[in-house]
């Protein structure tokens, strides 16, 4: 694919679950109870999508798909896009905007502590992704980044504990992640294999 067109046509395809989202609903087509669909659908894209991001480096690595770093950036700032589209459909459609509910549901619910803790480390992945903040950060940048772990790692979690009994869904994003993590740790035990390559690897 041509350079310039790459990152247009990833852009696109990374609209395209909002855009099969709304449209099922403007059809009538989520059933019962739309909010919760618009709900789970929301959060299990947040979570594909943090897992697509850190497959960016192992696919250079492995592949030498060097067009993998380039869009990297684009593909975390979507995981945090619909993480947002998910905490607003909890805080807009499910709580209408009762901060006391809110708060009471922060601190009575597991699988609701751990999906805000999620969304509140990946607010400062979101706001550092660019080049001025990484310049800035230096070093840091790299500390601070290895969260792009620690939130899908939660979002396992949270997912977990929501379904309670039928865990095949949260465990099957658990063991990509566990893979995931397991080539970083094995790229980062080979001397010169980590490098600097920007954002969220
Ligand atoms: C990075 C952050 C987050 C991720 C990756 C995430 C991911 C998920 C996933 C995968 C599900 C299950 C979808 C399914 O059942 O198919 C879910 C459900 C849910 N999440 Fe999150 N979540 C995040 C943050 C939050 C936050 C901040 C809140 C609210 C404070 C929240 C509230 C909920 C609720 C209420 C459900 C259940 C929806 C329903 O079935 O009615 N999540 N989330």
């Amino acid at each position: 694919m041509r350079k310039q067109l790459l990152k247009p046509v990833v852009f696109m395809l990374c609209l395209l679950p909002l855009m099969v989202l709304g449209w099922q609903l403007l059809a009538g087509l989520l059933g019962a109870n739309p909010i919760d669909e618009v709900a789970d659908n929301t959060g299990e894209w947040a979570l594909r999508f943090l897992l697509i991001t850190l497959m960016a480096t192992p696919l250079k690595r492995l592949f030498g798909w060097g067009w993998t770093i380039r869009v990297r950036r684009m593909l975390g700032l979507f995981a945090f896009f619909y993480a947002g589209l998910h905490l607003l459909t909890y805080l807009w459609l499910d709580q209408f905007f009762d901060w006391g509910e809110i708060w009471l549901d922060i601190l009575d619910r597991p699988f609701i502590t751990v999906g805000m803790l999620a969304f509140v480390l990946l607010l400062p992945l979101a706001i550092t992704s660019n080049t001025f903040m990484m310049r800035r950060l230096g070093r840091g940048w790299k500390r601070l980044h290895r969260l792009a772990y620690i939130v899908p790692a939660l979002g396992v979690l949270h997912f977990w504990w929501l379904v309670k009994a039928d865990v095949l869904e949260p465990l099957v994003y658990g063991a990509v992640l566990a893979v995931l993590l397991g080539l970083r740790i094995r790229a980062g035990f080979v001397p010169g294999k980590v490098r600097q390559e920007g954002c969220a690897s």
